[in-house]
């Protein structure tokens, strides 16, 4: 009852506040509206920035925001953005690459990912790396970084995604081949993904990738409170989820319940690694006996591993998902795509290390498709401080900034006229090599201190998957329109991607 009333209250809020805002924009032109937005205009234009305050607008884009935010972000001449949405605060939403070199290395002190970002998953979190700021991050980052820089853990993750590709994956696919069913590949790959971020980060084996059987509860409690904690952050009317996890109603309650799973798990895995390790007098090359080995306590690795998991998980299935699409639509870059594949390794043996670092076609397509279809669409930080933008923007203590993935891989200012078009060459110069690109340009993994620290993992698993599918199977499509991209915490195909295999000639 009380709950319902609250609801009612702020509700009545955002109602009256949309008509604030609607008004001035229906009943124009009139002399108020004028005069609004003359003083509008001497916030805005005095840094060129279109300021967007009206509801209306939000509203009737929702169903397709990221293309309306590229649109706002290519007519204005910075690529900046300013974005008033009630109860959040001022947010600056940027596509300009010296805007985000500013904002990820250079004065990245005073932009870190700040509360109102760390608290929406903090619950299913904690304190892993992924979701914390400061002396938390530095120790994780620096314990974390030397790991990943390791020869160990590059041949651990080869022989991870060997056993998985050719034990569980490829089987799969030969027997949808012989039956000519169809498999819903963006399935198979997240559930691959799954249990190859979990064999790395935690040594176990979730066996996720039986499409016999439903989820394991693992990952089906790690969807749900992935999703939830999403929802938090994409809520029409922000915060009221704090309110909802006070009163432990609703999804609040669901997602308490999915984390403890979580954690439950998790912590009777570190047991079980502790014990492993104690008899064997060392770990098996995954991150969690790594971490332990470093001297963690217990409630720091389980949160690092967690944020390993999240972060780990749905990436790679995305840019794979995306990627197979793509070619599916363009045959003659498939097949040399393929052609790639038979000439670093003609006899169908192991795929190695050296192998994959030599694909450098597959890398300028993996690029590409994450160009085109970022898996994390857009990043927040929260000034620490009043600041300036390189394009003179103003940020205020507690503005929220966002560089935008999706928006700066569409914009016609830093790919051409032919942005929207799958073309891989743009990524490779005269020798075939892959050209560096400024990372400010293209901040799919983030860039600067905090630059994704998988990237070169991903990297690993991704060309592993479609050197091995590709060079033994051909996917057709179920549907022949142009699939929906969803952005959540991580995006997705809707619908998934329904195709049929065929055994390549
Ligand atoms: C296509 C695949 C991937 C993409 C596009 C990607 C992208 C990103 C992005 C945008 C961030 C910054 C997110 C934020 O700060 O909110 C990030 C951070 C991170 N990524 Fe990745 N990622 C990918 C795969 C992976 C993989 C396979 C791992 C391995 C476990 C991984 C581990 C991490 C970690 C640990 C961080 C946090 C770094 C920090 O805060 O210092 N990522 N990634």
């Amino acid at each position: 009852m009380i709950f319902s009333l609250l609801l009612s209250l702020i509700t009545l809020g955002f109602l009256i506040s949309s008509l604030k805002y609607s008004s001035s924009q229906l009943l124009y032109p009139n002399k108020l509206y004028i005069k609004l937005k003359k003083i509008a205009s001497t916030f805005t234009t005095s840094y060129a920035c279109p300021s967007i305050t009206c509801l209306i607008s939000f509203y009737k884009n929702r169903h397709r925001l990221l293309n309306w935010y590229t649109e706002l972000l290519s007519q204005s001449a910075k690529q900046t953005i300013v974005v008033h949405r009630l109860g959040a605060p001022r947010t600056i939403v940027t596509a300009n690459p010296d805007n985000v070199e500013y904002i990820l290395k250079t004065n990245f002190a005073n932009l870190p990912k700040g509360k109102p970002f760390t608290e929406l998953l903090g619950d299913f979190l904690g304190l892993g790396i992924f979701n914390v700021d400061g002396e938390m991050w530095s120790i994780q980052r620096k314990l974390a970084s030397h790991e990943f820089c390791t020869k160990s853990l590059r041949e651990f993750v080869v022989k991870v995604l060997e056993d998985e590709v050719e034990n569980r994956l490829v089987p799969i696919l030969e027997n949808a081949a012989e039956n000519g069913s169809v498999l819903d590949m963006q399935e198979v790959l997240r559930r691959f993904a799954f249990d190859t971020i979990c064999k790395v980060s935690l040594g176990m084996d979730p066996f996720c990738l039986d499409l016999s059987q439903p989820p394991p509860p693992l990952a089906a409690a790690f969807d749900s409170a992935s999703q939830i904690s999403a929802m938090r952050g994409a809520a029409p009317i922000f915060a009221v989820w704090k309110l909802k996890r006070a009163l432990n109603v609703g999804l609040e309650k669901d997602l308490k319940d999915e984390v403890k799973l979580v954690h439950g798990c998790v912590d009777e895995m570190i047991k079980t690694k502790k014990e492993m390790m104690g008899k064997n007098n060392g770990g098996e090359g995954d991150l969690l006996s790594r971490f332990l080995e470093a001297g963690l306590d217990n409630e720091m690795v389980r949160d690092m591993v967690i944020s390993f998991l999240m972060a780990g998980r749905d990436t790679t299935s995305a840019a794979v998902t995306w990627l197979f699409w793509l070619l599916t639509g363009h045959r003659r870059i498939e097949k040399q795509v393929v052609d790639e594949i038979l000439a670093v390794n003609n006899d169908g043996g192991k795929l190695g290390f050296e192998d994959l670092k030599e694909m450098n076609f597959i890398k300028a397509c993996l690029c590409e498709s994450v160009r085109l279809y970022p898996p994390v669409v857009w990043d927040s930080k929260h000034a620490a401080k009043d600041d300036i933008l390189p394009d003179g923007t103003p940020v205020y203590r507690g503005n929220r900034v966002t560089y935008f993935q999706y928006g700066m891989g569409r914009m016609e200012a830093l790919w051409g006229k032919d942005r929207l078009e799958f073309r891989p060459d743009r990524w490779l110069d005269e020798n075939g090599m892959v050209k560096m690109v400024s990372p400010y340009k293209f901040p799919v993994f983030q860039a600067g201190p905090r630059v994704c620290l998988g990237k070169e993992m991903a990297f690993i698993q991704m060309k592993y998957v479609v050197a091995s599918v590709l060079r033994r199977f051909e996917l057709e499509p179920v549907r022949s329109e142009q699939p929906v991209f969803v952005p959540l915490l991580t995006a997705y195909m809707a619908g998934g991607f329904n195709v049929r295999i065929r055994r390549r000639g």
